[in-house]
């Protein structure tokens, strides 16, 4: 059996509650993993300076996987970088892939099945601030680069999983340089899939869009902050951030994450819902061709949630490790 090398970096807050869990669900499956424990975030720079040590990145760079939790940004500190944005830059992960889909319960809206790609290297993330007279400056970069590879990962994915249409979105029609070569790419890229519908669409419109019909949108794909704003959005739709994963995707390595952050309002309080990361793993199973185990993770979540044993923000009453137990007795006896 082959030993799956997961750089762990549980981060702060509930990150580390919720990978935890996680870890106890994926020794359930009898598969062999190596667990490399590694510290990122603004517990890590408390302590050594560094919100994303030297010594983490060189056992990303072993890894099979990264397993993320989550991280606190301190508003406080102007300096401080946030080690998953640098995590995504330096292991060239272009593609942040964000699946969302109806789950049985009553906080959801039905019929959505959204995969949303987001372009995870540039964009305003690139973090280049300045200050001038009266006011301060924000750098966009979008290049051909990036925006092909973002847009070309969209639609093989919907070829490969037999997806109807892509909806690209952008505000080209405000921002004509940067916006405007990111259309202009996926025009020349969706050419080569004459299969797939291919849509345009605003990125104010799309916001509306996704309240009145989430059932209509298939595959998106977007520019980096489009896309954070928009899968927070849409996890709002499908059950919260509780509930949404997300795997970030190079070509070398892969790094897989709930989307939420380290939710210090839930810190400590064994509330936190584990399914976002629950969820992550799937994505990371996938990836590492470990498709049966991935389904039958997500068959157990589904059956917990179907019989009404969920946590507080899906409108249950059972703790974060009460929910684990529950969700790992249904894996055992599926
Ligand atoms: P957040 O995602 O931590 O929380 C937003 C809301 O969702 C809160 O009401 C929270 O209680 C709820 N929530 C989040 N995860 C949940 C879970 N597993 N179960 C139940 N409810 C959950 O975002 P917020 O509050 O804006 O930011 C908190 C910190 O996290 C900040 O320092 C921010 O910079 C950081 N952050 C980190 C991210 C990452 O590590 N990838 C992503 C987003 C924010
Ligand atoms: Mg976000």
């Amino acid at each position: 059996m082959k030993k799956y090398k997961i750089a762990v970096i549980g981060g702060d807050g509930i990150g580390p509650e919720v990978i935890g869990e996680t870890l106890l669900l994926l020794k359930e499956t009898g598969l062999d993993f190596d667990f490399m424990y590694a510290e990122g975030g603004y517990g890590a720079y408390k302590k050594y300076g560094n919100s994303l040590p030297q010594q983490t990145i060189e056992t990303c760079r072993r890894s099979d996987a990264i397993f993320f939790g989550a991280v606190t940004t301190p508003p406080h500190i102007q300096k401080y970088k946030s080690p998953i944005i640098a995590l995504r830059r330096l292991f060239d992960l272009y593609a942040n892939v964000r699946p969302f889909f109806s789950l049985p319960v009553s906080t959801q809206r039905k019929d959505i099945n959204i995969v949303l790609f987001r372009e995870n290297t540039e964009d305003l993330y690139v973090g280049e601030e300045y200050l001038i007279p009266g006011g301060a400056v924000a750098k966009r970069v979008i290049t051909r680069k990036a925006s092909r590879k973002i847009i070309k990962a969209a639609f093989e994915f919907a070829l490969k999983n037999k997806r109807k249409k892509v909806t690209v979105v952008h505000k080209a029609n405000v921002l004509r340089l940067t916006d405007g070569l990111f259309l202009n790419v996926a025009q020349s890229v969706s050419k080569k899939y004459p299969r797939i519908i291919y849509e345009e669409m605003l990125v104010d419109s799309c916001a509306m869009q996704l309240i009145k019909k989430p059932e209509n949108f298939d595959v998106l794909v977007t520019t980096n902050m489009f896309g954070d704003i928009l899968s927070d959005e849409i996890a709002a739709l499908t059950g919260g951030l509780g509930v949404a994963a997300s795997a970030n995707i190079g070509s070398k390595w892969a790094l897989f994450e709930p989307v939420h952050g380290s939710a210090p309002k839930y810190t400590g309080t064994n509330k936190a819902n584990p399914i976002a990361a629950f969820f992550a793993t799937c994505l990371m199973l996938k990836y590492l061709g470990e498709v049966q185990i991935a389904t039958k993770i997500r068959k157990a979540i589904d059956s917990s949630l179907r019989n009404g044993h969920m946590t507080q923000d899906l409108g249950g009453d059972l703790s974060m490790t009460d929910f684990t137990k529950k969700v790992i007795d249904y894996y055992k006896h599926l």
